[in-house]
């Protein structure tokens, strides 16, 4: 439950630094308006001409056949689940990965598919020995291991890409596929000044999130091989995701697409500074080599962690997360919002 509802207003537009997620932006007014411009159409029929250019846009960036349009990214996940693999199947996920521990274990429940979790460092990385360690034998005792989840970033980390490359390229010669959580890729290209193709190019199925740093109310893409995508459509239609003239909100991550995704380095620019004046005040217990993209974790001691809170809200800031406490930088905070809460921070432990 929202620690803060029923309290104050968060409603973004109510004087709130809210740095709980990325996912709290609200669309500007220039991408209100390309949502009421755009052509429509019944998206069921393929009809809706503002979806079909998202998915061919988005399958283009990302060097792949084809893309699929989904309300959001768990969905944009689970579907790309159900497409690679059946009941009694298995796929092995890195164990602080969103695909396994915050979608509430969803190919689990709706198709049989097992989740086998792979130890993760602190950057969130998983290893090559565990990856080809896990890989079941074939025989009757064992679930059949079928495909390899990645994600990229974790909690704000760009993953090696070398690295990530090897495991994936490992895999697939032990004839796993291949699916990335790409939710914020768009944040690790933009930080490695790299082409978002190149990061993906050795996975089958990506998905992205546009609804986080790039800004649109919903959305996420599912991108992969033709076959394996319209598979997914059928997968979609099952879960209830089909949806009509739904181009209103395909407007918004075109539009998204097209403005927000350069300034993703201010985001992170302004993360770095945040990182580095909390840094400061050894309280925090801050690791500045994670502060990598748009996303910093807080480790305050526990008989703290409530009354900054408490005090931060009082100053109009929000943070995020509980026992792990958090702050993302989004499109909707500024430099002044960051000095501010800096000053904050100082305030209340008195530095
Ligand atoms: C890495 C990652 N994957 C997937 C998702 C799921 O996205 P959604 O909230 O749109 O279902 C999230 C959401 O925060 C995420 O952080």
């Amino acid at each position: 439950m929202n620690q803060y509802a029923g309290m104050k207003s968060t409603d973004g537009q109510s004087g709130f630094i809210d740095f709980r997620s990325d996912t709290v932006t609200k669309p500007s007014v220039e991408m209100k308006q390309a949502a009421m411009e755009c052509p429509l159409g019944d998206d069921v029929y393929g009809e809706d001409p503002t979806v079909n250019a998202l998915e061919e846009k988005m399958a283009a960036m990302l060097g792949k056949e084809a893309g699929l349009f989904l309300p959001t990214g768990s969905m944009s996940n689970l579907v790309s689940l159900l497409s690679h693999c059946g009941r009694g199947e298995e796929v092995l996920v890195g164990d602080q990965y969103h695909i396994y521990r915050d979608e509430a274990r969803g190919a689990s429940v709706l198709g049989g598919i097992a989740l086998h979790p792979l130890k993760t460092d602190l950057f969130g990385a998983v290893q090559l020995d565990d990856v080809i360690g896990a890989i079941k034998p074939d025989n009757s005792h064992c679930a059949i291991t079928k495909l390899l989840s990645l994600e990229n970033t974790v909690a704000g980390c760009v993953q090696d890409q070398a690295k990530l490359d090897a495991i994936m390229i490992a895999a697939k010669e032990r004839g796993l596929s291949v699916h990335l959580d790409g939710a914020r890729l768009f944040n690790a290209a933009v930080a490695q000044d790299a082409n978002i193709a190149d990061l993906a190019k050795n996975a089958d199925t990506v998905s992205i999130c546009l609804s986080k740093g790039i800004g649109s109310p919903a959305g996420s893409v599912m991108v992969g091989p033709k076959n394996l995508v319209d598979y997914a459509r059928r997968q979609r239609k099952l879960l209830g995701g089909a949806m009509r003239q739904v181009g209103v909100i395909a407007a918004c991550c075109n539009y998204g697409l097209d403005h927000n995704v350069p300034r993703l380095k201010h985001d992170h620019k302004k993360t770095k500074h945040l990182g580095t004046e909390l840094f400061k005040i050894s309280q925090l217990g801050i690791n500045l080599d994670m502060v990598q993209t748009n996303m910093m974790f807080l480790n305050p001691a526990s008989e703290d962690a409530e009354a900054l809170s408490a005090f931060l809200y009082e100053r109009n800031i929000i943070i995020g997360g509980q026992s792990s406490p958090r702050m993302v930088v989004h499109l909707d905070i500024s430099e002044d919002d960051i000095d501010e809460t800096v000053k904050a921070f100082k305030d209340f432990y008195k530095n």
